[in-house]
């Protein structure tokens, strides 16, 4: 019989919960998240069950990620709904710590990724945020110890900066989740339930626009023009582009071809004050 669910709000009690497992040798998988759960961090969890004897969820809205006028106190806090969901899929420990326990000396960045790819993209629109999460997953990461942690493609670039800058000093092996989405091709986000119905219709532009140009530069077509054409339908779709880019995979510099792969086409944009992201790989042609 597995032993039921602990939720722990302590740096102390994860750790001794966590002691006894890593000295019997076996492995702990880290999934960190903000909470408001939905399928796409369930997958995620269903990954780690897969490749550790025990998972650990964090529920953390972490303030350091947010801008001042960004959506920190109406971010959706639901602990309760979460820790059913996350009570079924068979997860050991939820870890959801107070700000001042994440935070005992002040709310501060003091992990600053700098250098690609934490340079452009989400830094140009909101500089402060892989500071911030650099920061928490740094701390998450101490706290807990885990041989491997699992973290969603969705945010392709947050995987690359905590791939290069967070894992490799901690010796944590990143594994990486595929993206849920709707049937309709809208990436699973716990932001998506602030769209109005007319712009949650509006929403699958993003998936269908990347995934078609995704395939227009695999066949060869030039990547300049499509993803100015690729610009042109999101913003027709009546969203404002923060960017809409073909970048090279891993490091996230721009790139001229596609012999310079691999790629990954990535977009944010905002609709009706909800601010989405997405993104897509080139297939190898
Ligand atoms: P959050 O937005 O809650 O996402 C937690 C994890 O779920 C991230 O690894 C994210 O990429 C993944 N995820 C989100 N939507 C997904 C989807 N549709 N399919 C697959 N995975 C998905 O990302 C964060 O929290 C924070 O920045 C965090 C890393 C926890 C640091 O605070």
């Amino acid at each position: 019989m597995p032993s039921p669910m602990k939720t722990l709000h302590t740096r102390a009690e994860l750790s001794a919960n966590l002691d006894p497992c890593r000295s019997r040798g076996e492995r702990i998988a880290l999934v960190p998240t903000m909470g408001a759960l939905h399928e796409g961090h369930l997958a995620l969890v269903r990954l780690a069950k897969q490749r550790a004897d025990h998972v650990v969820v964090s529920i953390f809205v972490n303030p350091t990620q947010f801008a001042p006028h960004e959506d920190f106190d109406r971010y959706p806090r639901t602990l309760e709904s979460d820790t059913e969901l996350l009570a079924k899929e068979g997860v050991d420990m939820i870890y959801a710590p107070s700000i001042t326990e994440m935070y005992p000396d002040g709310v501060v960045q003091d992990v600053v990724p700098q250098g690609p790819p934490a340079d452009g993209l989400e830094s140009d629109a909101r500089p402060h945020f892989f500071g911030g999460v650099a920061t928490v997953v740094t701390r998450l990461f101490k706290h807990a110890r885990p041989h491997i942690a699992v973290f969603g493609e969705k945010d392709w670039q947050q995987l690359q900066v905590i791939k290069t800058f967070v894992a490799p000093p901690l010796g944590v092996e990143i594994v990486p989740g595929p993206t849920v989405r709707e049937p309709d091709g809208l990436a699973l986000s716990s932001r998506n339930r602030y769209l109005s119905p007319e712009h949650r219709a509006a929403a699958p532009a993003l998936h269908r626009v990347l995934s078609e140009s995704a395939v227009l530069i695999s066949r060869g077509a030039p990547i300049p023009a499509v993803m100015a054409n690729a610009r042109a339908e999101i913003e027709k779709a009546g969203f404002t582009v923060d960017y809409a880019e073909a970048r090279h995979a891993e490091t996230l510099a721009p790139v001229s071809d596609a012999h310079h792969g691999p790629l990954r086409l990535l977009v944010a944009a905002r609709i009706g004050g909800t601010r989405l992201i997405d993104n897509a790989a080139v297939p190898s042609s």
